[in-house]
């Protein structure tokens, strides 16, 4: 009998892989190396919001205990304020899960929803969170494009191709990761038709829709189908800045019969682990209303707009590197546009910049991307330090790609 499960030879990312360790081994031997792999902001200076650590000293005499399976009763009103804002009509209090972070959401719901062999509609590029949660509870993630030309919008007859009677949901990472772009609400409307029309849920990971630039609005799914059964993910990770908190939620929506039974299931998933750590949670509602935090990154002058600015700026000097410039979120991901004839492996491209430029990116295949000519800038590191990092970049494609 082997000693570990078949099912984790499909198991992995590529943002904590070989080449990360490799990156670890460089600092180890004293190197300085600039690791570009995670959307981990405080990673890059940026500081809790004083509006949290208030709530966190005011609170911690609150959070010793276990909480509610779903999530502390004002954290959950919080976020189903938040939700009733963004205009999700059908759901309760108790539709509501907190975990500990989007990513043990994401478990809890491939463990309570998916059985073996079930197909869930995936985009490609895509987070590998997902993928691997999908294949952990013995479903079949099924990739579907998501359209470079169409700016990056996914490519809805490819989805409609693929549907087969073992199809169950369909997965939307809107702003999405790695691509930065937010969809139109064209194609969300018609994703919501092919769902209709076949009997699939729907996954929306929204967990970026507080970081978009340019005044541009998100739309969250749930809104556009109210008649659906839609789970919608969110979280603080990111606008807040608080990935080591591990805060994340759920909202189940749509016709009440469907949610009863997906409640019920997840609420015996959630009671195993007893509940989400409680003193992340005690901070939501103060996060949720210090709506000024994340506006403040993402206006002229901000961090993640700054950075954005002189990411773009460094991308439109090197020649045969193309881009769609993100709307949001904190990642871009240009093409080579000779990539697919010229690396062979782009693990390796990964590999062999991060050796001569002591900059580690993730290669488009850790997204599931089919061809090796696309890579992953995290633009978290201060403006300067991105244009230099995307100056070697430049250098090095130049070097090698012709
Ligand atoms: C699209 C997306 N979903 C979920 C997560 C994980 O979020 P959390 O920190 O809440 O687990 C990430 C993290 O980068 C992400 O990019």
């Amino acid at each position: 009998m082997a000693l570990v499960a078949e099912r984790m030879a499909g198991i992995g990312s590529d943002i904590r892989g070989k080449n990360f360790w490799a990156a670890l081994d460089l600092e180890k031997q004293g190197q300085k190396v600039l690791k570009l792999n995670t959307g981990n902001p405080a990673a890059f200076g940026f500081k809790m919001p004083e509006s949290v650590r208030e709530a966190l000293i005011a609170n911690l005499d609150r959070s010793v205990g276990y909480s509610d399976v779903r999530g502390m009763i004002d954290a959950r009103q919080a976020i189903f304020d938040y939700h009733k804002a963004k205009g999700i009509e059908d759901f309760d209090i108790d539709d509501i899960f907190i975990g500990n972070g989007v990513s043990e959401i994401a478990s809890m719901i491939a463990t309570a929803l998916f059985d073996k062999g079930e197909e869930v509609l995936v985009p490609s590029p895509c987070y590998s969170l997902w993928t691997n949660e999908i294949i952990l509870s013995d479903a079949k993630p099924v990739y579907y494009k998501c359209d470079e030309s169409n700016h990056w919008n996914p490519d809805v007859e490819h989805i409609k191709s693929l549907i087969t009677p073992k199809t169950k949901a369909i997965l939307l990472i809107n702003p999405n990761n790695p691509t930065g772009v937010l969809y139109s609400n064209d194609v969300l409307l018609e994703i919501a038709e092919i769902a209709r029309q076949n009997n699939m849920m729907i996954l929306s990971d929204e967990i970026y829709d507080r970081l978009v630039f340019d005044g541009k609005e998100h739309t969250t799914m749930a809104k556009l189908a109210p008649d659906l059964t839609i789970l919608t993910m969110n979280g603080l990770s990111k606008s807040h800045v608080l990935c080591g908190f591990r805060c994340g939620w759920m909202v189940i929506s749509g016709p009440e019969a469907a949610r009863k039974e997906i409640n019920e299931a997840l609420l015996k998933v959630a009671s195993i682990r007893l509940g989400a750590n409680s003193i992340m949670q005690t901070i939501i509602p103060a996060a949720l209303a210090d709506t000024e935090y994340p506006n403040s990154m993402i206006q002229p002058g901000g961090r993640l707009y700054e950075q954005r600015k002189a990411t773009c700026e460094e991308l439109d000097k090197i020649p045969g590197v193309s881009y769609v410039k993100n709307d949001g979120a904190m990642y871009i991901f240009p093409k080579i546009d000779k990539g697919a004839e010229q690396i062979a492996n782009d693990k390796q491209f990964a590999y062999d910049l991060l050796m001569d430029k002591h900059v580690l990116i993730v290669p488009g295949s850790g997204f599931k991307w089919d061809a090796p000519d696309h890579f992953r800038i995290v633009m978290l590191p201060e403006a300067e330090i991105l244009r230099d990092a995307v100056r070697k970049m430049g250098d090095f494609i130049t070097k090698n790609i012709k």
